[in-house]
């Protein structure tokens, strides 16, 4: 996988540009909306979807596989954030609690046992009251189905990668024992002409639960509250 990703972003450096993600748009939201200070990334390659967090005021932390990554982000964003260089299998990294996890586009290159660890390590690292959002790539996607199926909804990707797309049973069957509290589709990778998206995503939202009363209300879970932090969602999605 190291040598893919090094291999990848030797080749085409800052691939995805530098405006982050809808997803990471939506969690700065979120993350502004609860007073959440300071988060971890996995998987931040190149950091595109930290600088809106650091801009707001948050600071990030990143774990990435890649030297070649981390080297691009020194050069585009300077030393604003630490990054633990290891893979996200040899979690965790440090012994802080953070009060936020923010995943794009990792959990589903992980074979099933790699996925299970993570998302266990990622709520083991939160505070209570945290929050955890993953977006991951959907069934729904245009990308499903393409290239050799080596497993259920699992279809390889280059040298030995792979791709595992995610449906609403996946993400209940995944998530449940870690406070998930909603998931949606969301667009990613708009093309400004054609106004369609390259890729789908489902985006996952967790918290951690609150042992402790006096951290936060519980009334910040419901539904109706996640609705109205993500209206802006609809600006995203179909
Ligand atoms: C699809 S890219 C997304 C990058 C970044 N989140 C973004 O959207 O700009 C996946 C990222 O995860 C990193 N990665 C892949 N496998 C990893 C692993 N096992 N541990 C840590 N990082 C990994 C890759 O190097 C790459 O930067």
């Amino acid at each position: 996988m190291k040598e893919f990703w090094n291999d990848s972003f030797n080749k085409y450096k800052t691939m995805w540009g530098f405006e982050p993600s809808h997803s990471a748009v939506l969690a700065k939201d979120l993350f502004v909306d609860r007073e959440i200070k300071d988060i971890l990334i996995p998987g931040i390659g190149y950091g595109r979807n930290a600088q809106i967090f650091i801009e707001n005021d948050i600071r990030v932390t990143g774990i990435e596989i890649s030297e070649t990554a981390i080297a691009l982000a020194k050069e585009h964003y300077g030393n604003k954030m630490p990054v633990f260089q290891g893979s996200v299998t040899e979690m965790p990294f440090d012994s802080h609690l953070y009060d936020g996890i923010f995943c794009y586009g990792l959990l589903y290159l992980l074979n099933n046992e790699q996925r299970k660890k993570m998302i266990n390590d990622c709520y083991n690292q939160l505070q209570e009251g945290g929050w955890m959002i993953f977006s991951v790539i959907s069934k729904n996607s245009p990308n499903y189905g393409k290239g050799k199926e080596i497993g259920k909804d699992t279809f390889e990707i280059g040298k030995g990668g792979q791709l595992f797309f995610y449906d609403i049973d996946a993400i209940q069957e995944e998530f449940k024992e870690y406070g998930l509290l909603d998931y949606f589709e969301i667009d990613e990778q708009t093309n400004a002409i054609t106004k369609q998206a390259t890729f789908k995503f489902l985006m996952v939202i967790c918290r951690k639960e609150c042992k402790n009363e006096s951290i936060k209300s519980e009334s910040d879970c419901t539904p109706n509250y996640l609705s109205a932090v993500f209206n802006k969602m609809l600006s995203y999605t179909h």
